[in-house]
């Protein structure tokens, strides 16, 4: 059976600054994604949050860019702004609806977006990973760990259809170009782009013996979208996991290591990922630390079995430790790089009238005593 997975996500607005989501807008997305089921567009659906963005997660049959599942959450989207945002007053109600209206699909419109369009198999284990205060590229490191280091998953040396290694589709999102490249062969080249996660980001990720498709990311940034910067773009993932592709917990070993991230504070530091269950993911401490859950299913005939909340477990106890030194460490540079972003990155800055204000005051260096 073809079956569309489709995460479409947005922050609409949310309860005490950025901080979580009210429990009505997720009502409002529950009884908008039911209506569809019932009216037979969708095949299932599961909807959740973390911080304060909303996922939709969705399995249909109509393929992916498809107008009407687009148009779907879009609506959705609007109508938890209008009838709750709004109406609470909740903080930056529809702030990741930059455009005004729908446009056919939802690329350039400003919510995330991951979906892959496949063949069911016999059994068919998927993890979907959703973060707060960070931005897609955050998946990079995790994305080549899982697919391409055979330090994190075994699979790749001795599973036999997984020892070609893997085609990594790498966006340019500067350029809005993609290109493909092969691992392990080219693995040097791959390292060499998204070692630069604000730029070159990881699209998706096929098993090189058959093309089978592996994993999907979401790569918009609002930035370029609105042509200013107006912020990160917490992002989502799913992985197909078992038989012949990463095993669930190949998936998941990355988070144990929480990496150093942008996003956090005003969209403007770094920070470590840290991998935490849905009841744990709401920014707190200094509107962080970036925060990571992964909800796994099984996939029959469409139909989502589960979730299983794959980080509540004290395996990941040591991983949010270190998460929580690291945070104590990266904040006591306060308003230093690198724990604030570059000039380039930050969500809004003062630089420019700061700069204008002492414009009188700058003096040539060569007037130096
Ligand atoms: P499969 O190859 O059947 O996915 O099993 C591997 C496994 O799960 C061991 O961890
Ligand atoms: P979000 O991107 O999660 O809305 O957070 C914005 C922010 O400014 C946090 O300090
Ligand atoms: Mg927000
Ligand atoms: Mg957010």
């Amino acid at each position: 059976m073809r079956i569309t997975f489709s995460v479409i996500k947005a922050d609409v607005g949310s309860l005490v600054g950025h901080h979580t989501v009210h429990p009505q807008q997720l009502e409002v997305a529950r009884s908008s994604l039911s209506k569809a089921k019932n009216e037979g567009l969708l095949t299932d659906f599961h909807v959740t949050a973390v911080g304060d963005d909303i996922q939709l997660i969705m399995t249909h049959q109509k393929g992916i860019n498809s107008t009407q599942i687009h148009q779907l959450a879009w609506d959705t989207f609007m109508e938890i702004t209008e009838k709750v945002s709004r109406k609470l007053k909740l903080y930056a109600a529809g702030q990741d609806l930059v455009a005004t209206a729908f446009s056919g699909n939802m690329k350039g419109l400003g919510p995330g977006i991951a979906e892959a369009e496949f063949e069911e198999r016999t059994s068919e284990p998927i993890v979907v990973f959703m973060a707060d205060k960070t931005e897609p590229g955050a998946w990079n490191l995790p994305l080549y760990k899982i697919f391409a280091d055979p330090f994190s998953t075994p699979g790749l040396v001795i599973d036999e259809t997984l020892h070609s290694g893997c085609t990594f589709r790498v966006m340019d999102v500067m350029e809005d170009k993609f290109v493909d490249i092969d691992t392990p062969d080219e693995v040097y080249d791959l390292l060499a782009l998204i070692g630069t996660p604000g730029r070159y980001i990881v699209h998706s990720v096929y098993r090189r013996t058959d093309g089978l498709f592996a994993a999907a990311a979401s790569t918009a940034r609002l930035a370029l979208i609105a042509g200013k910067y107006v912020g990160k773009d917490d992002p989502v993932m799913f992985v197909r996991c078992q038989h012949g592709l990463p095993a669930v917990g190949e998936a998941l070993e990355p988070f144990a290591f929480p990496h150093l991230v942008a996003g956090w504070m005003r969209g403007s530091h770094h920070g470590p990922l840290m991998p935490v269950s849905i009841k744990d993911a709401r920014c707190t401490r200094f509107d962080g630390p970036p925060r990571v859950a992964a909800l796994g299913f099984q996939l029959c005939e469409g139909k989502l079995i589960g979730p299983s909340d794959m980080f509540d477990d004290p395996a990941f106890d040591k991983a949010r430790a270190t998460a929580n030194e690291i945070t104590d460490y990266m904040r006591r540079h306060g308003p230093f790089m690198p724990h604030r972003l570059g000039p380039e990155e930050m969500e809004y800055t003062t630089l420019v009238s700061v700069l204008k204000k002492l414009e009188g005051k700058l003096k040539p260096a060569s007037e130096l005593q």
